[in-house]
C-alpha cells in the first residue's frame, strides 16, 4: 500500500520504517527542518535502539521518501498521523499539531485516503476531526483510531511484538485494509469503535501511571514502618494478578507519555463532570516523588545552599536521550533554587538537557568527573553503568557526607556502604540485610 506517515518523532520515524520493510511504500512527512535534514542524510535525529538499521534497509529498499509538507507528498491510500500531542499548563491536550494535519489533508486530497490516528488523542478526538475537517473534504476520508504502545528505548522491538493491535472505527469496513498493514506482525488485533479505541490507550497510561504512584505509596510506607519496599514489591509482583511490572518504587514517571496522558484524561474527565479522584491523587504523588528527592537530601546534608550535588542520569529512563517530564530535571531545578550547585552526567541525554536547564549546570565526560568534590549524588536514571559504576573510586572523588540517594533502588546497596558511603533509597530499609 502506498501510506504518508506525517511526524518523523519515536513514533512516526518507528512506523514509517517498520511499515516501508514490510513492504509498503512510504512517504514521511516532517516539517522540523533540523530532523528531516538529518534523516535525509540517512541519521536517526535520536537515540533509539535498531532504528539506523531499519532506516538504512528502507532507504535501500527504495521503500522510503521524505517531503517537508503534506503537499510534496504523493497520493497515498492512508496517511497516518503520528505529530505530538504535548500539555497544555491547563493539563488539557494541546491538539493544535493534530488539527493541522488533518485539516491539512481535508484540504488537499483528491482521492479517497483512510485517515490512521497514531498520536494519542483524548476520546471524542475522532468524532469531532470528522466532523469539523473531513466531512467537508472533497472525497471521502475514512477515520481510524490506531493507538500506539511502543515503549521509548525498545521502540523497534514493541513495533515487532506488539502486545495487541487496536482498530477503533466506526466504519467496519475499514477494519481490513489497517489489518493489511501489519500483515507480517503477530497480536491480537481488537477492533472496536472510535471513542473505545482512544480509552483504550488512556486506560492502559493511566493504570501503568497508578501502579508506579501506588508502589511510591507504599514505599513512603516502608520508610515510616521500618519495612523494604523490594521485599515487598517482589512478593506482591508474583501474584499474577498484579505482576511484577511497574512495580519499581523510586522518583516516578516521566518521559513524553505518562504525565501528559494522566493530565489530559483527568482534564477529560472533569469536562465530563467527573471527578477522577484516584487519577488525581497518582499525579500528586508523581510529583511529590520530586520533592521528596530533594527533601531527603536536604535532610542529609542538613541544607541545601552552596552544596556540591552530582545528577548521575538526565533521560527519563535509561535507553533514550529523551528528558520531557525527566525527574531529573525538576529536581536539578528544585536543586537549584535552594542554593546548590549542580554537576550532570548522562549517557545519551546531554545535548537534550542543556536545552531545558538553566545555564548554570555543569556538564562531566564521565560519571566519576560529576561526582568531583560532590557532597552528595542522585541517581536518577538506572543506566547499567551507573549500577556497576566503581563507587569505590567515586568515593574518593566525592567529600563528606558522601551521600548517595538511589532514586530508582538500582544500586549495589552493602558495595556502596562498605566504601563509606551513605545510601539513601526509595524507601528501602539498609540496616537489615541478610534473609
Ligand atoms: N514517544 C512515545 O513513546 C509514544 C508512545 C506511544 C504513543 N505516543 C504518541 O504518539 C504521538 C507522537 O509522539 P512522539 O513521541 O513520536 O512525538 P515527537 O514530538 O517525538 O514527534 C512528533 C513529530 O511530528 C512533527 N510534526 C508536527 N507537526 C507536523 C506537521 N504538520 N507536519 C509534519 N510533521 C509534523 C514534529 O516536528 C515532530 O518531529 C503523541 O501523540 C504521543 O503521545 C508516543
Amino acid at each position: 500500500m502506498r501510506v504518508t506517515v506525517v511526524g518523523a518523532g519515536y513514533v512516526g520515524l518507528v512506523a514509517a520504517c517498520g511499515l516501508a520493510n514490510s513492504g509498503h511504500q512510504v512517504t514521511r512527512v516532517e516539517k522540523d527542518p533540523a530532523r528531516l535534514s538529518c534523516l535525509r542524510e540517512g541519521k536517526v535525529p535520536f537515540r533509539e535502539e535498531g532504528l539506523d538499521e531499519l532506516l538504512h534497509k528502507a532507504v535501500g529498499m527504495g521503500r522510503l521518501s521524505f517531503a517537508a509538507e503534506l503537499t510534496g507528498a504523493p497520493p497515498a491510500d492512508i496517511t497516518m498521523v503520528a505529530v505530538g500531542t504535548p500539555s497544555l499548563p491547563s493539563g488539557k491536550v494541546d491538539l493544535s499539531q493534530v488539527q493541522e494535519v488533518v485539516a491539512g489533508v481535508a484540504a488537499m486530497v483528491t482521492e479517497p485516503v483512510l485517515l490512521v490516528m497514531k498520536s494519542t488523542v483524548p476520546p471524542g478526538t475522532g468524532a469531532k476531526l470528522q466532523e469539523r475537517f473531513l466531512s467537508k473534504a472533497r472525497v471521502p476520508i475514512r477515520y481510524v483510531s490506531n493507538p500506539e504502545f511502543l515503549r521509548e528505548g525498545r521502540a523497534v522491538y514493541d513495533w515487532y511484538h506488539p502486545d495487541r493491535i487496536v482498530i477503533g472505527a466506526d466504519d467496519p469496513t475499514v477494519v481490513e485494509q489497517v489489518k493489511a498493514l501489519y500483515a507480517d506482525i503477530e497480536a491480537p488485533v481488537i477492533h472496536m469503535d472510535v471513542a473505545s479505541a482512544e480509552m483504550t490507550k488512556y486506560a492502559a497510561n493511566a493504570f501503568l501511571a497508578t501502579k508506579i504512584s501506588f508502589i511510591n505509596e507504599i514505599a513512603h510506607l516502608c520508610e515510616l514502618v521500618g519495612a523494604d519496599v523490594l521485599f515487598v514489591a517482589n512478593a506482591v509482583g508474583l501474584d499474577p494478578r498484579i505482576g511484577p511490572h511497574f512495580l519499581q518504587a523510586g522518583l516516578g514517571y516521566g518521559g513524553s507519555c505518562f504525565p501528559k496522558d494522566t493530565s489530559g484524561l483527568d482534564f477529560i474527565a472533569s469536562m465530563n463532570g467527573h471527578q477522577f479522584n484516584l487519577l488525581k491523587a497518582v499525579i500528586e504523588v508523581n510529583q511529590r516523588q520530586r520533592l521528596e528527592a530533594a527533601r531527603k537530601l536536604a535532610a542529609a546534608l542538613g541544607g541545601l545552599a552552596d552544596k556540591e550535588i552530582a545528577v548521575l542520569g538526565l533521560a527519563f529512563k535509561p535507553g533514550t536521550g529523551d528528558v520531557r517530564e525527566a525527574p531529573a530535571i525538576d529536581i536539578i531545578r528544585l536543586l537549584l533554587d535552594e542554593g546548590a550547585r549542580v554537576r550532570a552526567y548522562d549517557p545519551a541525554a546531554m545535548e537534550y538537557a542543556r536545552r531545558v536547564l538553566p545555564p548554570d549546570v555543569t556538564y562531566t565526560s564521565t560519571a566519576l568527573q560529576a561526582l568531583d568534590d560532590a557532597h552528595a549524588t542522585v541517581v536518577a536514571t538506572e543506566w547499567p553503568e551507573f549500577i556497576t559504576l566503581d563507587w569505590e573510586a567515586a568515593s574518593h572523588h566525592m567529600q563528606p557526607p558522601r551521600v548517595v540517594l538511589d532514586g530508582r533502588n538500582c544500586l549495589p546497596i552493602e558495595k556502596l556502604l562498605a566504601c563509606g558511603l551513605v545510601y539513601v533509597g526509595i524507601g528501602r530499609r539498609v540496616q537489615v540485610r541478610e534473609y
